[in-house]
């Protein structure tokens, strides 16, 4: 089977490359050159010959630029990590922050197809991006599931990103993103769209994927109505927005976490839902089953949970649900292949859970995903 080719990403500012990597990997992998700062005018050369041994040209669909073309060293550094792919057309996409005129012309003059403002969303991106990528017989448009996947990754990624800045969170994206999901899991069923996530690398975007993506199954297998079926994955989708707010280094850490970084962890959960009433998440906008969800997903039925330890019937069933899909997807791991547990030895554990998951709910997931196992075999 052919590798599907990759987009590059070349970049002079290392701390934005690991965001900007983990969103565009969402529609093709990706590989990166790190510029130096650019050597006085007789050591280009040095810089060049590092630039141009990397990269196998033939094998990037498209180039994106974090680079601002500003300064001579800058310019020259940039032409010749171009150069290689100017017989093969790849196209280039030169993100700049606030771009003048000026910047705009040095970048097309150096190549670029298109111009971008670089603080924009991973949606924008995408979709200036998409059609090189198909031109390239990318991966990116393998199927309908595989593109909604693809889109509800690149709201969840605006999404965190939009916490991480305290920015305000488009919930038309995220409105669409469920509308998507609802759609493609109706369509194509749970295995599909969970065989496409577990591609994902970022282990976050996948977690609120796969969460999501068995919170909106199991509404549907339950018979919910469109409208319950929509609130409800509204609501899974954003439930760890807070999370947005924390360094990849603790998000991605494979060791445990020590009391200060999981005391972090834990407070997403009390940190989104005051990002999301900050942004005036009282009104419509952000309606209360977001909240609840967003709040209280980490809480359990005997009161030992977090952030308010509430207990019993504090607890309401869209948070008992949300909860249940979560907890399955820490067992099984998102990869069961790699390390998580099988689905039915995830099921057991968590009926014996003593106290903490709802067992109606719980018993009612177990029949719906025992018939249909949500993992794929491997
Ligand atoms: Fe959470
Ligand atoms: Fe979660």
């Amino acid at each position: 089977m052919t590798q599907p080719k990759s987009i590059l990403l070349v970049t002079a500012d290392p701390e934005r490359m690991p965001s900007l990597r983990r969103s565009l990997a969402l529609l093709q992998p990706v590989r990166t050159l790190c510029l130096a700062e650019p050597l006085s005018l007789d050591g280009v050369g040095q810089d060049e010959a590092a630039g141009h041994a990397m990269v196998p040209d033939g094998d990037i669909a498209a180039i994106v630029s974090l680079v601002a073309p500003r300064g001579e060293g800058r310019i020259r550094q940039l032409r010749s990590a171009f150069e290689p792919f100017r017989l093969q057309h790849t196209p280039i996409l030169c993100l700049i922050a606030a771009p003048t005129q000026r910047d705009e012309v040095q970048a097309r003059a150096l190549g670029a197809a298109a111009v971008l403002g670089a603080d924009s969303s991973c949606r924008d991106l995408a979709a200036a991006l998409r059609p090189w990528l198909r031109d390239a017989g990318g991966s990116s448009n393998t199927g309908a599931t595989s593109a909604a996947a693809a889109d509800v990754g690149l709201a969840i990624a605006d999404m965190l990103a939009a916490a991480m800045q305290g920015s305000c969170i488009t919930m038309q994206a995220v409105v669409e993103a469920s509308d998507i999901m609802l759609e493609a899991i109706a369509e194509d069923g749970i295995h599909a769209w969970l065989r496409l996530v577990s591609n994902v690398d970022d282990r976050t975007y996948r977690h609120c994927m796969t969460v999501s993506g068995l919170v909106a199954a199991f509404a549907l297998a339950l018979g919910f109505s469109h409208t319950d079926c929509d609130r409800l994955t509204r609501a899974a989708l954003m439930h760890d927005i807070g999370k947005g707010t924390i360094a990849l280094e603790i998000l991605n850490k494979a060791a445990p976490l020590d009391a200060q970084e999981l005391a972090i962890m834990r407070g997403h959960a009390s940190v989104g839902h005051d990002l999301l009433v900050a942004q005036g998440a009282h009104d419509a906008q952000h309606e209360a089953m977001t909240l609840d969800v967003v709040r209280h997903h980490h809480e359990t039925l005997d009161g030992m949970g977090y952030p308010d330890g509430l207990a019993g019937g504090a607890i309401s069933d869209p948070v008992r649900i949300v909860a249940i899909c979560d907890v399955f997807t820490t067992l099984i791991g998102c990869r069961p292949s790699q390390s998580g547990l099988a689905g039915h030895d995830a099921f057991r554990i968590m009926q014996e859970m003593q106290g903490k998951l709802d067992t109606h709910l719980l018993a009612l997931f177990s029949r719906v995903f025992d018939r249909a196992p949500p993992w794929p075999p491997p």
